[in-house]
């Protein structure tokens, strides 16, 4: 049962009820997100602790290791409690130099849904994003064709409700005349701030937006105006960008990554702080 003490409380994929601080696992899986874990208990520990603090969301992709982070997820938490919903990706493959080829024809699609079912050990996966773009972020052209795919898939039982990742705002409204989407999950943090018109139209819809990168990424964010505002408060700069992110708008659910059972309680304690107007004001000027 989600305890409903988390920072920011719940918010509802679809008729999935999750919690809006969730887990993102993919950095769970080697570097660069290839190969297995160092530390595989400590994964396993991280995994079960987000569980443990009622985190009822958990993200992921048959791509992150590739299958590294579904299998940890499975070792850890399976059978999975009713509550806990897993959210997963689809739409690249890994080559052996780790990059991330687009796989987004019908066929692959339909394996990676497969290949996710498996290694997360389910019937029915409960979300699946279409993932779209590139590395350097959304890029326009139509999804209509492998939307329409996973729509199928969904429509055979085998995907609970869909989403979209790395997408622009004309891609949403394109999918959304396709099948219902209940969150879109793209780049967003303090300092990355190209999606603050979508957000706030998804809001409007009460559509889920999810920010990958809260944190920054690969590349932790750093600013002075943060330390800052994390200094007055006694709070660690990660624990300030999520509350940040939290008070930005109702429908943002949180996916931060670690590999730390002591950043990951830090994190869930920094999600809870309270912002006053001057600091919302002063962090709200870091990406403008
Ligand atoms: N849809 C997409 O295309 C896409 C792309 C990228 C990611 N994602 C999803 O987004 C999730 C989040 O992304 P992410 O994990 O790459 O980036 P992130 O959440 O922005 O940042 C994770 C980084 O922050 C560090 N960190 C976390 N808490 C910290 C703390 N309290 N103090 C200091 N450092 C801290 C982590 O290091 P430690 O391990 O040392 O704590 C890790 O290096 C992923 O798990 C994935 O599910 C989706």
């Amino acid at each position: 049962m989600a305890r409903t003490t988390l920072p920011g409380g719940t918010w509802t994929l679809g008729d999935l009820t999750v919690t809006r601080f969730g887990y993102g696992a993919m950095q769970l899986a080697g570097q660069w997100v290839m190969g297995p874990p160092a530390d595989h208990d400590g994964a396993l520990a991280v995994l079960r602790e987000a569980v443990a603090l009622g985190i009822t969301h958990i993200d992921t992709s048959a791509a992150y290791g590739p299958h590294v982070t579904n299998r940890l997820i499975r070792e850890a938490l399976h059978p999975y409690a009713d509550s806990l919903h897993v959210v997963t990706k689809v739409g690249a493959d890994r080559d052996e130099q780790g990059r991330w080829p687009t796989a987004r024809d019908p066929e692959s699609l339909r394996r990676q849904v497969r290949e996710n079912l498996e290694t997360l050990g389910v019937d029915t996966l409960g979300v699946v994003n279409l993932r779209l773009g590139d590395a350097t972020g959304p890029q326009p052209g139509s999804l209509a064709e492998a939307l329409e795919t996973l729509a199928a898939l969904r429509q055979e039982g085998l995907i609970r409700h869909l989403g979209l990742s790395n997408v622009t705002p004309e891609q949403v409204a394109e999918a959304q005349a396709i099948a219902p989407i209940v969150c879109v999950q793209n780049r967003y943090n303090l300092a990355h701030r190209d999606d603050d018109d979508l957000i706030d139209e998804l809001a409007r819809q009460g559509v889920a937006y999810v920010p990958f990168f809260p944190l920054g990424g690969f590349t932790p964010l750093q600013s002075s105006a943060l330390s800052a505002v994390a200094g007055r408060l006694g709070a660690t700069p990660m624990g300030v960008a999520l509350a940040w992110l939290l008070r930005r708008s109702p429908n943002i659910l949180l996916i931060p990554g670690t590999k730390s059972v002591a950043h990951l309680r830090e994190n869930v304690a920094g999600a809870g702080l309270t912002l006053t107007g001057d600091d919302l004001a002063e962090l709200d000027r870091i990406g403008r």
